[in-house]
């Protein structure tokens, strides 16, 4: 996912997602519930997991899933500085996601191996990404950025580079998404509702992972 070779965590999450390219995000600030939220979404088979730091308890949410799952792949999202991506890494954080391209946060992840997909819009920050020596990043938010067609564009020009289209992605345009090689996997909140977390209805959860997983096998 980066110019050099794949480290062990870069190559098990290539892995993973090559199985099922599916990124499902849990925004919970309760750790129980963030807990049943990751084994509903392995129950569904998808075992890469984003917890996106935008609230108070986000991070010990995503401290609590390494502690009590076994056998996810669990990043955080939405780390906007350094010092949080060195933070979320201490705590375990398999890999990282970025709204946006910051270049110390690209530098620090390339150098301890930890898979970073900066959220890019533009060819220019597809460019600098690049530059950067990253092979992989988000496409965000992917259907206001342009969607299907804007991804066809990039991929002919970065013919190296990977994306994780996520924003606005769902059961109904995955497909579309999956369709295109350079598409390494979406990302999305639509697999993890807040109704559906808060009423504790884990089970719509694993239905909504699985039809992930059905969508994405078809591809
Ligand atoms: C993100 O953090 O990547 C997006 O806010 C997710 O967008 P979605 O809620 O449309 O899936």
């Amino acid at each position: 996912m980066n110019s050099q070779t794949l480290g062990p965590i870069e190559a098990q999450l290539a892995a993973r997602l090559a199985a099922a390219p599916v990124v499902p995000l849990i925004g919970e600030n309760d750790a129980a519930r963030a807990i049943e939220t990751a084994r509903a979404l392995a129950a569904g088979g998808l075992s890469v997991i984003e917890v996106v730091l935008r609230s108070s308890d986000a991070q010990k949410g995503m401290e609590a899933i390494l502690a009590e799952t076994e056998d996810l792949i669990v990043g955080a999202g939405t780390v906007l500085t350094l010092d949080q991506a060195k933070s979320v890494v201490a705590s375990g954080a398999q890999f990282i996601v970025s709204p946006g391209l910051v270049d110390d946060i690209a530098l620090y992840c390339l150098d301890e191996g930890i898979p970073f997909f900066p959220g890019t819009m533009t060819a220019g920050e597809v460019q600098r990404a690049y530059a950067l020596g990253l092979r992989a990043v988000k496409f965000f938010p992917a259907s206001l950025a342009g969607g299907v067609p804007m991804l066809k564009a990039f991929s002919a020009v970065f013919s190296e580079m990977r994306f994780m289209p996520t924003g606005g992605v769902s059961a109904g345009n995955l497909s579309e998404f999956l369709a295109l090689p350079s598409v390494i996997a979406c990302g999305g909140s639509w697999l993890t509702p807040k109704a559906a977390v808060e009423a504790g209805d884990y089970a719509a959860i694993t239905r909504l992972a699985s039809e992930a997983v059905s969508i994405a096998q078809q591809r």
